[in-house]
């Protein structure tokens, strides 16, 4: 276990046994419209500079825990063996909160299709945080327990909440002041289009990818001031609703991560030809008028972002698309 991490999330925690027999929560899961990339510090996932997502409405995780004779994980219905490594992950998280060795049996259902290309760590981890929040009966504010998610997968920490959400990135070394707060609750128009162009699952993680990138790039040097730039503006393109500030400012930012990645060594490249033909088609359509754009995380997979009006055009371009609203 890590000492740090321990501390940190130590000085969060009250010092009890649980409350209660069992926790349940649900998160949702988020997509960076202002990208993290890259760590200040590894263990506490303190990162480099601020982010800022939209969530996925009812795509996302529901998590239970009960207190048991023994740990066990169930995903989706079905045991996760010992030597998984989403299940020691998920118990190494854990063991930053047992007061007395007490074991856990932890249920999850993720409703973001399997495969999907989005990142389940995120929502998982919001909804272990506030399961586990129940469960002792901490009632932590929404900061704290962004700082609790963030200790699992940084994205994490922006999945606390509905809609729009920031994650301050902080100065602190203790990471205390490292977490999410909500912008925007909704933006009734505002629609995700979910391209899933290919199911594999990520050949290099996002930490190491991360690691590697900041080790390895020159452009990454460049990469905190693109973030200065782009994220006043989407923040204040929502808080306005100004869709097409918001969706050129988030493509920039999504396909500025992707070019500090290429130039990583060896090089980090996600997109696949089935991404690029996605990203010309869309410059296409938006040359003829409508305004589309797209981000992508670190997977080949492609988020169209547009509003309701457009959703036939959309549709008609993309009949794959799965749509969120
Ligand atoms: O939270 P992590 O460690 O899975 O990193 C997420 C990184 C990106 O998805 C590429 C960007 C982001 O801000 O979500």
């Amino acid at each position: 276990m890590n000492p740090e991490a321990q501390r940190c999330v130590r000085s969060l925690i009250p010092a009890h046994a649980p409350r209660n027999p069992s926790g349940r929560a649900f998160a949702p899961s988020n997509i960076a419209l202002c990208k993290y990339w890259g760590k200040r510090n590894e263990a506490l996932k303190l990162p480099l500079t601020g982010s800022l997502s939209v969530s996925l409405g009812k795509l996302g995780s529901q998590v239970s825990i009960h207190l048991a004779d023994q740990d066990s994980f169930q995903l989706n219905g079905e045991e996760v063996p010992p030597s998984h490594k989403a299940r020691k992950r998920l118990f190494a998280y854990l063991d930053l909160f047992r007061q007395n060795a007490e074991c856990f049996q932890v249920e999850a259902e993720n409703t973001i299709p399997m495969g999907a290309g989005l990142a389940s760590s995120a929502s998982a981890f919001a909804a272990i945080a506030q399961a586990v929040d129940a469960l002792y009966g901490w009632e932590l504010s929404s900061e704290q327990l962004s700082i609790l998610a963030r200790m699992g997968s940084g994205s994490a920490s922006r999945s606390i909440y509905e809609g729009f959400a920031e994650w301050v990135a902080g100065a602190r070394e203790d990471g205390m002041d490292s977490y999410a707060v909500s912008i925007a609750p909704v933006w009734p128009e505002f629609r995700i289009g979910l391209l899933i162009l290919s199911q594999a699952e990520k050949a290099v993680g996002s930490t190491e990818g991360m690691r590697r990138t900041r080790d390895s790039s020159s452009l990454f040097q460049s990469w905190p001031a693109q973030v200065e730039r782009d994220l006043p503006a989407i923040r204040n393109a929502v808080l306005e609703r100004d869709f097409s500030r918001l969706g050129q400012h988030a493509e920039q930012n999504a396909l500025s991560m992707h070019a500090t990645m290429a130039s990583a060594w060896p090089p980090l490249i996600y997109a696949q030809p089935e991404t690029l033909a996605v990203l010309h088609r869309v410059h296409t359509l938006r040359a003829e008028g409508l305004e589309l754009y797209v981000t992508m995380d670190a997977g080949p997979n492609v988020k169209l972002l547009y509003l309701a009006q457009d959703r036939e055009a959309v549709r008609s371009a993309f009949p794959e698309v799965q749509e969120v609203e």
